[in-house]
C-alpha cells in the first residue's frame, strides 16, 4: 500500500498521530432504521448513508488514516426486496459518476473488492473506469465492498491455491499466512487497525474474515446515516485506548 504522508487537518488535540489506525473498515449499519424513524422510505436512508461515507472517507483522509474499507453491499443482500436491491445498483453506480471527479482531485483511489462479475454491467462499467482513473493516486486508499462475503473470498482463494497445486505451480508445503494473502481481495493493503460498525449490533457478518483477525472492534449506537465526524472521533479516542497484544503479552 503506498500513501503519501498528508498535511494533516483539524486534527483534535486529544488523538495522537503515532497511534491513528493506518486502515479503518466500516459496517455501515442502520439505514433502513433511521428512514423508518423519519418515516421515509429505506431508501432515503440509503441516500443519507452515502453523505455520511463521503463525510468520513474525507475526515480519514484529513486526519490522516491511510485506508478506508467500507462494506456497501455483501452476497447476502441480493435476499432483499427486489426494489431496495436495483436502488443499491443505481446508487453505486450514480455515486460513482458524480464523485468521480472528486476523487481524483482529492487523490483518492478508488477499489472495489467483492465478486464484480454479478453486478449489473452498466455499475461494472463505473466500477473499473473509476479505478483505472485513480489507480495512481496516493492520497488514501477507499475500498468498496460490493457483492462482497468474506466466506466467499476465503473459498476463491482456496480454488486459486488448489488449482496452482494441481498444475504443479506450488507444493502444498508452500502454502502459508502469506501465500494465501497474497490471493485476497485485499492485497497490498495492510489488515484493518479498527472496525466500527453501527447501529448496536454486535455482528460481524461476514465482513473481511480473514483480515480483521486482530482488528480492534467498535461498535456505536448511533444509526448509519447519523454517524459523523463526532462519532468518528470517539471511536479513535476509544481505539487509542487500546492495548493491542496480537495475543502476547506486554
Ligand atoms: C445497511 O443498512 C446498509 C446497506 C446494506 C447499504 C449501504 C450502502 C451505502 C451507504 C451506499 C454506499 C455507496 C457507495 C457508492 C460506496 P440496513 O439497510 O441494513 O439498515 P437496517 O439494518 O436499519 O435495515
Amino acid at each position: 500500500m503506498t500513501v503519501k504522508p498528508t498535511v494533516l487537518r483539524d486534527l483534535p488535540a486529544d488523538l495522537e498521530r503515532e497511534k491513528l489506525p493506518r486502515h479503518v473498515a466500516v459496517i455501515m449499519d442502520g439505514n433502513g432504521r433511521w428512514a423508518k424513524r423519519q418515516g421515509l422510505p429505506r431508501i432515503m436512508g440509503h441516500r443519507r448513508g452515502v453523505d455520511a461515507l463521503k463525510e468520513l472517507l474525507r475526515c480519514c483522509k484529513d486526519w490522516g488514516v491511510q485506508a478506508l474499507t467500507a462494506y456497501a453491499f455483501s452476497t447476502e443482500n441480493w435476499g432483499r426486496p427486489l426494489e431496495e436491491v436495483e436502488f443499491l445498483m443505481m446508487l453505486f453506480e450514480r455515486v460513482i459518476r458524480q464523485e468521480i471527479d472528486e476523487l481524483i482531485s482529492e487523490d483518492v483511489r478508488i477499489k472495489f473488492v467483492g465478486n464484480l462479475t454479478s453486478l449489473p454491467g452498466t455499475l461494472q462499467t463505473e466500477i473499473y473506469r473509476s479505478m483505472n482513473l485513480t489507480q495512481h493516486n496516493q492520497g488514501i486508499q477507499f475500498t468498496v465492498a460490493t457483492n462482497y462475503g468474506g466466506r466467499q473470498e476465503i473459498i476463491q482463494v482456496c480454488r486459486e491455491i488448489a488449482t496452482k497445486v494441481q498444475q504443479g505451480k506450488l507444493q502444498p508445503e508452500d502454502i502459508n499466512e502469506a501465500l494465501f494473502e497474497q490471493h485476497l481481495y485485499t492485497v497490498g493493503t495492510c489488515h484493518p487497525d479498527l472496525m466500527i460498525r453501527t447501529s448496536g449490533e454486535m455482528r460481524v457478518s461476514n465482513f473481511l474474515l480473514w483480515q480483521i483477525a486482530y482488528s480492534e472492534l467498535y461498535v456505536s449506537d448511533t444509526l448509519w446515516p447519523d454517524f459523523d465526524r463526532a462519532e468518528f472521533h470517539r471511536a479513535l479516542c476509544a481505539y487509542q485506548q487500546r492495548d493491542r497484544r496480537f495475543g502476547k503479552v506486554n
